[in-house]
């Protein structure tokens, strides 16, 4: 027996789950793990959420929360997803976990204390107008290695790790404005000394996979630098070291030490060592845009510390959705909230699994999973054990025939019902999700092949011996069925034994022992139904939808009548103007725009006129904008002036004060 360490890349806890994944990530491990407990291994299963780092201070920024508000959000409904789709972890913890802070602290502290982390003055891009250092996600711009538009800490495009410096044109994503270089410290991990192990392990590794191998290969061979570990921000956990006040752990680190943490917490609650686990079998189960972190980083902090390497790093390539690129910003995606209010968790487990292998990309259309469902699922398997339980329930009393004088027919098709067990096992073992899937609906098919060719409903009359053998045998599949579908449809499978009285699945060899002649069934129901075109029309639709409200949002430049609506302008008299300390572009304002109040608006308007010249104008103002502080001071509203000149934008003379341009 062994003891297999499986671990799910942590999610940012930014935004609840989606097809993706669940495809890249969950499910294959879910798979794995569960095949491995029935084969009698004994299995920690881990993840958490990845609380700190710029995309959940970055939503923190945005909606005005504390980033523990935006965490927390999220950190319940990924908990959600992940339980409604069935993922058998063992344990499921937060990085905003006091154990994981700790662990990341002494983790941080034995490299510095080996001399594997160092100080360094460098250089970072800082935002002259947010008056802050721009880390990771902080800026975006171009990246410099494929030219398409990146994050500051990474390109999604060609899956390069970047450093924000890196980017073409760079641009704060609070203020849009173009960063300056400033000078700061870091600490550095040496990542460049384990170029040579690193090498070692990746070309020595026979078990990872060719795309991990592949990336890993090509990345070692532009040479590696070292790795800076910090970031000034005060999201994320304190560096441990006095010097370095307003510092903290660059997420990724921490983010790694998620596996670690979630599972000695679940040392805690089990009394079991997670050590024996991770020094037997460790694989990680990650998406392929985190490839670089996971077979580069990792290891090589891993090797830094005196921990065993992964064994295995398997990555789920992308996954589409109706043939374009899935993207939250657009809402072009399928939440998994959404798709188990309608659908079961395990249709769509058996749809992703089936649809591609695990290392090559996929794509998610309705069209295609109704055509899965009402072809293979319903027509094939369900149909399958639906016809043997009624069969056995209306010829057999509910039991199980006896099996004697076998046509080579029968033989052969119990030779098939014997095989599967280790033919879809080994597939298991190697990853080949989807391969395993493919073998057991194959003998599925047969086993209807084969109850069509016997005619039961024929022979219970004329040769009811061949009826009893068609019976005994379709038995034994369905039985076999239930076992080979546990890994993959949990609750179909859950519902086959209890149909026939299996107890729980929990041994995948049970499968291979025959139910005796006698034993009895229960009555059953269809166990799959099919889904009706219009259901499918009403997803494509709905689908469509929400983009479409996107795309008037993010996507197009023209805008509708109704979103200029949205826009309040009205004819305002500046009351009072007067300059804003150390600011050579701000004036602040009053403007009275027919309120109670005038209202107060910082306008960028120094280089242009004074401020006596304004008070007594007349001008155009934005009466609607959310307000904001600029240099330190309350805005209001915005004056319209055009940019280059910055010419005010001045009414008619018989515009009234408060009046709305529309
Ligand atoms: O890319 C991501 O979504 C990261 N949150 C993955 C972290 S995986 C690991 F390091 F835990
Ligand atoms: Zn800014």
């Amino acid at each position: 027996m062994s003891k297999i360490f499986i671990s799910c890349a942590l999610p940012y806890a930014n935004g609840p789950c989606h097809l993706g994944h669940i495809r890249s990530t969950y499910l294959p491990a879910d798979i794995y793990a569960r095949y491995n407990r029935m084969i009698g291994n004994d299995v920690l299963m881990v993840c958490a959420t990845d609380e700190h780092g710029t995309p959940i201070a970055v939503k923190a920024d945005k909606e005005n929360k504390k980033p523990i508000e935006i965490s927390k959000r999220y950190h319940d409904m990924i908990v959600r997803d992940v339980e409604s789709m069935n993922i058998s972890l063992d344990n499921f913890t937060r990085t905003t976990d006091e154990a994981h802070y700790n662990i990341a602290k002494n983790f941080f502290k034995d490299l510095y204390d080996k001399d594997l982390i160092y100080r360094e003055d460098i250089q970072q891009l800082y935002c002259p107008n947010c008056k802050k250092f721009l880390p990771d996600r902080y800026v975006e711009g171009l990246c410099p290695v494929c030219g398409s538009e990146a994050r500051g800490d990474h390109c999604e495009k060609c899956g390069k790790a970047l450093d924000p410096t890196e980017l073409d044109e760079p641009h704060c994503i609070t203020c849009g404005t173009t960063p300056v270089i400033k000078d700061t410290f870091q600490y550095a991990f040496k990542l460049s000394e384990f170029e040579d192990a690193l090498k070692e392990y990746i070309s020595n590794n026979d078990n990872l996979p060719a795309n991990v191998k592949n990336y890993a290969s090509n990345w070692l061979e532009e040479g590696l630098n070292d790795w800076i570990l910090t970031r000034d921000m005060d999201w994320g956990i304190p560096v441990p070291l006095d010097e370095a006040k307003g510092k903290v752990l660059y997420v990724w680190i921490e983010a790694f030490l998620g596996y670690i943490s979630s599972a000695s917490q679940w040392s805690k609650q089990s009394g079991k060592k997670w050590e024996e686990y991770w020094n037997d079998y460790v694989v990680h189960f990650i998406g392929k845009d985190i490839i670089y972190h996971h077979s580069i980083f990792w290891p090589g902090l891993l090797k830094a510390y005196g921990c065993k390497l992964p064994d295995m790093i398997y990555a789920g390539e992308f996954l589409s959705l109706e043939g374009e690129k899935m993207s939250t910003s657009k809402n072009w995606v399928i939440w998994i909230e959404d798709f188990v209010k309608d659908y079961e968790p395990d249709l769509l487990r058996y749809y992703l699994t089936i649809n591609a292998p695990l290392n090559k990309d996929s794509d998610f259309s309705w069209d295609d999973f109704q055509r899965r469902n009402n072809d293979e699922l319903a027509d094939v398997i369900g149909n399958f054990l639906h016809r043997t339980f009624v069969f056995t329930k209306k010829s057999f009393e509910s039991k199980i025939p006896q099996y004697s004088n076998p046509s080579d027919e029968d033989e052969e098709f119990r030779k098939a019902i014997a095989e599967l067990p280790d033919k879809a096992g080994a597939y298991i073992a190697d990853y080949e999700f989807r391969e395993a899937l493919l073998e057991i609906f194959k003998v599925a098919k047969k086993g209807n092949k084969y109850f069509n060719d016997a005619e039961p409903w024929k022979a219970v009359k004329e040769d009811p011996q061949k009826a009893a053998n068609c019976l005994y045998l379709s038995n034994q599949l369905a039985k076999t069925l239930a076992y080979m579908l546990k890994p993959f449809l949990p609750t179909k499978a859950d519902r086959i034994a209890e149909i026939m009285n299996l107890g729980s699945l929990d041994n995948w060899n049970d499968a291979k022992d025959e139910l005796p002649t006698g034993h009895e069934i229960n009555k059953a129901k269809p166990l799959f139904k099919k889904i009706e075109d219009k259901e499918i029309d009403a997803q494509k639709a709905k689908l469509k939808e929400n983009l479409t409200t996107q795309e008037e949002d993010n996507m197009s430049d023209l805008i509708t009548i109704d979103q200029f609506d949205e826009v309040v302008i009205k004819i305002g008299q500046v009351k009072e103007a007067e300059k804003i300390e150390k600011s050579d572009k701000l004036l602040k304002l009053q403007v009275d725009i027919g309120e109670e109040k005038p209202r107060q608006i910082v306008a960028g308007l120094a280089k242009f006129y004074s401020p006596e010249e304004l008070v007594d104008r007349k001008v155009c103002v934005v009466a609607n904008l959310q307000p904001a502080k600029l240099f330190g001071t309350l805005s209001e509203g915005m004056i319209l002036a055009t940019g280059e000149s910055g010419a005010l934008l001045t009414p008619d003379v018989k515009a009234e004060v408060g009046e709305r341009i529309q």
